[in-house]
This record gives structure tokens, C-alpha cells and sequence, in this order.
């Protein structure tokens, strides 16, 4: 069984699939792993401390690839990528496939069976492998410590001889893994934090980290998450009072920080252009949902602006920022996966396309598009909501 890790060839894209540490639990598995030579140069992994790990190092892409039976990645293939790819094999990475549904086409077309772990369904059994989790955790951080860098002020209270600073007030939009880590990390900073979200649950997982939990319906929000644990779109008029509340609100804030994502949707907005210059100059937004359209309408995607006083930030790829930790942790997820379906005794990775974990992850199979979401649901929306649920699993 031969593994190939990629170097990364998408604009920004700094992490990589696999670790000196997976790569040395793989090869006790005994797999035989290839690294395209400098995969991990963004984050700082050298090609000596992979081939130490026990891996091979390919010169290009197509040398890693060659009769490889599993490719890891971070990002979607680019068609430039896919052209190494060997048919029949298989392909785990963040595939993102409802920002390009016309990509599982392809991954069939070239008969690559295809498992995007950013669909791992979120089961007990799979937490060691949600990569959206171990993503968004370090997300959540960076978006604290770039509000900071850009804030012009101090986040905790200080009493000094001179005077005292007056504590940074945070709000976060979005309780989920991101957000929560966000709170946690301003806490920890001193900021005086309030959080909402439009999950009933995220009420209690906010108030345990020390922060106030707005919202303007706590009913509405017993009936807004679906049994795979995510946000469903709410309805107008809740979006209208959210809309009044937040107005409200956001004036009294320095820094904002948006997470609210709903799961094959595009992000829902939550600050308008009014909204982000009602904020006190000086003030700063982070919009974590940038890639996925912003929560924020005056979000540039992918940059840093200022307007009217507000800075607003709208970085792509925010656990890329964290190269080295936010490529530990993916390696570890998919080694986790892989592991789990590893056979002893063939020394292969066995796909059990009975298995939820496949039913949640698999795209393509034998040159068919086989997702729920993509070849038989009415929506995919409604293979998101029902999937997960499906399951029969402890979900946590
Ligand atoms: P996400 O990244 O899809 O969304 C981020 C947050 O935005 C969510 O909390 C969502 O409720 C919120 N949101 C959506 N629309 C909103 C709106 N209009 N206003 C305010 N907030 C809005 O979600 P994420 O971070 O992936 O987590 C969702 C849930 O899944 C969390 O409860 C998390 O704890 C749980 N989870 C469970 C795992 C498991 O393995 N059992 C693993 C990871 C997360």
C-alpha cells in the first residue's frame, strides 16, 4: 500500500497532509510513503525530517503519485493536480465539494474514489478525524490574535500609575468550534466577552467559558440545529430581530469576530454595511466566514481594509496562518482515518462503503458519483441535515 503526500500548489495554501509523525505511525502500519520534496517547506518540515520519519522523497508530484494507491491533501485538486492522479486510486483531502460539485465529476471521470473529510459525519467514532473541528479550533484562536494585532488598544483592564485601561469588549457571532476557542482565547487575554449563536445548545457551552450569551429568541433557537449538530437557515423574521438586536449591540464593541457558517449554504450575513460603521473607530471585525461569502457585507475576501475607521479582516485560510500546527493536527486526523480502516494483515486500507463514515466522506466510487448530497438527494441540503442523523450514533 503506497501513500503520496502533495505539495500544496493552490495560491496561499501553506499546510500539508501529513506529518514526520504520521508519516512514522503509517510506515509502523506498513504503508510506504512518498513525499513530494518540500510538501511541508510551509510548514517547516524539511524533506530530511520526512525521509528520517521513514517516508521516500519524490521529486515531483507525478513521481509521488506514481502507482500510489492513496493521495493526501489538504485542498481540492487543482486539474493540473489531478493529471498525476492514477486510476482507481483514492483520494482523501478537504475537498470542499459544494464550493465546486462539478469536481466529483472528474474524481469519477478519472476513476478516483474520493473522500472529502470535511463531510466526516460527526459521530463519536470520528472526532479523532473531523478536520473541520481541528481547523476551526485553530481559527477561532487566530482571529483573536489578529484582532489584537490590528486593535490599537489593549485587550485586557490595567491599572497603572498613569491610569487605568479599560478592558476590550469582544463580541463573537457563531458559537461553534471556532467561536468557542475564539472566547476562550479573549478570556484568556482579558477582554470582556459576549457570545450568541442561534443553537440552543450553544447557550451553555458559551456561559461555561465565562461569557454572555445574547440572543433575541431562546424558542427559536430550540428548533434551529439538525442531527448532525449544525445550524439550519432561520427563518425571516428571526433574521430580522437578530438584525435589530446586533445593530444594537455591536455599537458598545471593539472587536467582532463571525463564525456562522450553515453547512452547503453560503454564509448568512449578520453585519451590514450600516451595522460596521455603527462601530467606534478604531474598532476592528473579523469575519471568519470570508471564504464562504462573509457574515459582514463590507468584507473584502481574502484581505485586511479599513472604512470609516473600522478595520475589517477578511483573511482566506486562517489555520494556514498556523501552518505547523494546523498541518499537525490534519495529519493526525487523517491517520486516525485511515488507521481505523487499516487491515493488519494485507497491510491496505479497506473502504467500507457500509460504513457511515464512508456514507458521510465518499464522493466517487469505481467511476460513479455515489453521495447522497450529489447523485440522488432533492438537495444537498437535505443530505447534510439527514446524513449525519441517519447514523444511529451518540452524536456529542
Ligand atoms: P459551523 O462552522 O458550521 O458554524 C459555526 C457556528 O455558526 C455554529 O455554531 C452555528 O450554529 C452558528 N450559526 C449559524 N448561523 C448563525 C446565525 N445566523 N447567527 C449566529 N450563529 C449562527 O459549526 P461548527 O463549529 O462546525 O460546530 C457546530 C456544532 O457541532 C457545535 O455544537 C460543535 O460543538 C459540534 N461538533 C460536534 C462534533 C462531534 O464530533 N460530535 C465535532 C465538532 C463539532
Amino acid at each position: 500500500m503506497k501513500i503520496a503526500v502533495l505539495k500544496e500548489t493552490r495560491s496561499g495554501e501553506s499546510r500539508v497532509a501529513a506529518s514526520p509523525e504520521s508519516v512514522k505511525k503509517f510506515v509502523g502500519l506498513g504503508a510506504e510513503i512518498a513525499v513530494q520534496s518540500g510538501a511541508g517547506e510551509g510548514a517547516r518540515f524539511s524533506d530530511e525530517a520526512y525521509r528520517e520519519a521513514g517516508a521516500s522523497i519524490s521529486p515531483s508530484a507525478a513521481d509521488a503519485a506514481q502507482g500510489a494507491d492513496l493521495i493526501v491533501k489538504v485542498q481540492r485538486p487543482t486539474s493540473e493536480e489531478l493529471r498525476v492522479f492514477g486510476r482507481g486510486a483514492k483520494l482523501a483531502a478537504i475537498l470542499s465539494p459544494y464550493n465546486d460539485p462539478d469536481s466529483l465529476a472528474s474524481y469519477a471521470r478519472l476513476g478516483v474514489d474520493a473522500f472529502a473529510l470535511d463531510l466526516m459525519p460527526r459521530i463519536t467514532r470520528a472526532q479523532s478525524m473531523d478536520v473541520l473541528s481541528s481547523q476551526s479550533n485553530l481559527a477561532g484562536y487566530k482571529a483573536v490574535i489578529d484582532a489584537a494585532a490590528y486593535y490599537g488598544r489593549a485587550l485586557p483592564m490595567m491599572m497603572t500609575a498613569a491610569g487605568t485601561i479599560a478592558a476590550a469588549k469582544v463580541f463573537v457571532m457563531g458559537a461553534g468550534v471556532a467561536g468557542l476557542q475564539a472566547i476562550a482565547t479573549a478570556r484568556r487575554l482579558g477582554a470582556i466577552v459576549s457570545a450568541t449563536d442561534v443553537r440552543f445548545a450553544a447557550k451553555e457551552q458559551v456561559e461555561s467559558l465565562g461569557a454572555t450569551f445574547v440572543t433575541v429568541d431562546e424558542e427559536a433557537m430550540k428548533d434551529a440545529e439538525t442531527e448532525g449538530g449544525y445550524a439550519k437557515e432561520m427563518s425571516q423574521d428571526f433574521q430580522r430581530r437578530q438584525a435589530e438586536f446586533v445593530a444594537e449591540h455591536i455599537k458598545k464593541q471593539d472587536i467582532v469576530i463571525t463564525t456562522a457558517l450553515i453547512p452547503g449554504r453560503p454564509a448568512p450575513k449578520l453585519i451590514s454595511e450600516e451595522m460596521a460603521q455603527g462601530l467606534k473607530p478604531g474598532s476592528v471585525i473579523v469575519d471568519l466566514a470570508a471564504e464562504q461569502g462573509g457574515n459582514v457585507a463590507l468584507t473584502r475576501p481574502g484581505e485586511a481594509i479599513e472604512i470609516g475607521g473600522v478595520t475589517i479582516l477578511g483573511f482566506f485560510n486562517v489555520p494556514g496562518r498556523l501552518a505547523a500546527d494546523a498541518s499537525s493536527l490534519l495529519a493526525r486526523n487523517i491517520y486516525n482515518f485511515v488507521s481505523a480502516f487499516w487491515d493488519k494483515e494485507k497491510s491496505d486500507f479497506i473502504v467500507d462503503w457500509d460504513d457511515d463514515i464512508f456514507k458521510g466522506v465518499g464522493l466517487t466510487r469505481d467511476g460513479a458519483v455515489v453521495h447522497a448530497a450529489f447523485a440522488g438527494a432533492e438537495s444537498a441540503q437535505a443530505a447534510v441535515d439527514s446524513a449525519p442523523g441517519e447514523t444511529g450514533e451518540e452524536e456529542e
